[in-house]
């Protein structure tokens, strides 16, 4: 792994104050574990309580409005975000591309508004198993990636890609590990297509989907894997520290 890995945690709609306990253990563990870069993306009712806590690790929100502000319910702007203490957001998770319908152009524009806020921002991408069966998973993401990628001057090292096949997240499945460097190597390109050969390579890539303390080597290990984003497996220290140990290591290659 050129760059020092990336481990991000996704606590999608899970978490009260009570875990803020689990996000200290993290950022306590996290000082020792200087060769890896640990992120978490709590609910967002949680990201200024976390970030107090956690003065170490990253802290982002799993989504945001694309619109500065206005008449829009229980929604939450970027900015909003930011100022709660949130240095990045995820956008276009596929439960999110599922549950609310989002489309490409709108995980772009949302990716936009969090660049706009000065964060950095995660874009996820991912096939289902129906298109992969069908044979079509890279043209699936490369078609993704076309169409929610933000662009433009100095954009590519503010974005991290997200590989998350649709059917191995909370499945407890996993792409092989040929599959996965097979994606990420087309990833690779479609992302250096977009942003040119040089600014394309720094862009880090993660693999999602059932990444497990038991698999996280494994997986790590594929081509062009740059990190992880965890589901699951984040939610506690212990599962969760057992992913940064093995990308620790993984990073010492
Ligand atoms: P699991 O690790 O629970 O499969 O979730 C992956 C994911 O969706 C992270 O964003």
């Amino acid at each position: 792994m050129a760059q020092r890995p990336y481990i991000v945690g996704n606590w999608k709609m899970h978490g009260t104050r009570a875990m803020l306990a689990e996000a200290r253990a993290i950022d306590r563990a996290a000082e020792r574990l200087i060769k890896v870069e640990v992120a978490l993306a709590p609910p967002a009712t949680l990201i200024h309580a976390t970030r107090k806590e956690a003065t170490l690790i990253g802290v982002g929100a799993q989504d945001c409005h694309p619109a500065d502000g206005g008449a829009h319910t229980g929604d939450i702007s970027a900015a909003m975000l930011k100022d709660a203490g949130a240095g990045f957001t995820i956008v276009g998770h596929s439960e999110r591309r599922a549950d609310h319908g989002e489309s490409d152009a709108d995980v772009k524009a949302k990716a936009e508004a969090v660049l706009a806020s000065g964060m950095n921002v995660i874009v996820c991408v991912g096939e289902t198993e129906e298109q992969r069966d069908a044979g079509k998973a890279e043209s699936v993401v490369a078609k993704q990636l076309k169409a929610s990628l933000p662009t433009g001057e100095g954009v590519a090292e503010k974005v991290t890609v997200a590989y998350e096949p649709v059917w191995a997240i909370g499945t407890g499945r996993t792409p092989t590990v040929d599959d996965i460097g097979a994606m990420h190597r087309s990833i690779r390109k479609v992302v250096q297509g977009i942003y040119g050969d040089e600014d394309g390579a720094g862009v880090r890539i993660l693999y999602g989907g059932s990444v497990k303390p038991d698999n996280a080597a494994e997986l790590l290990a594929a081509d062009e894997v740059g990190g992880a984003l965890v589901g699951g497996a984040s939610l506690t220290a212990e599962s969760f520290l057992g992913i940064i140990v093995a990308a620790a290591e993984a990073g010492e290659d």
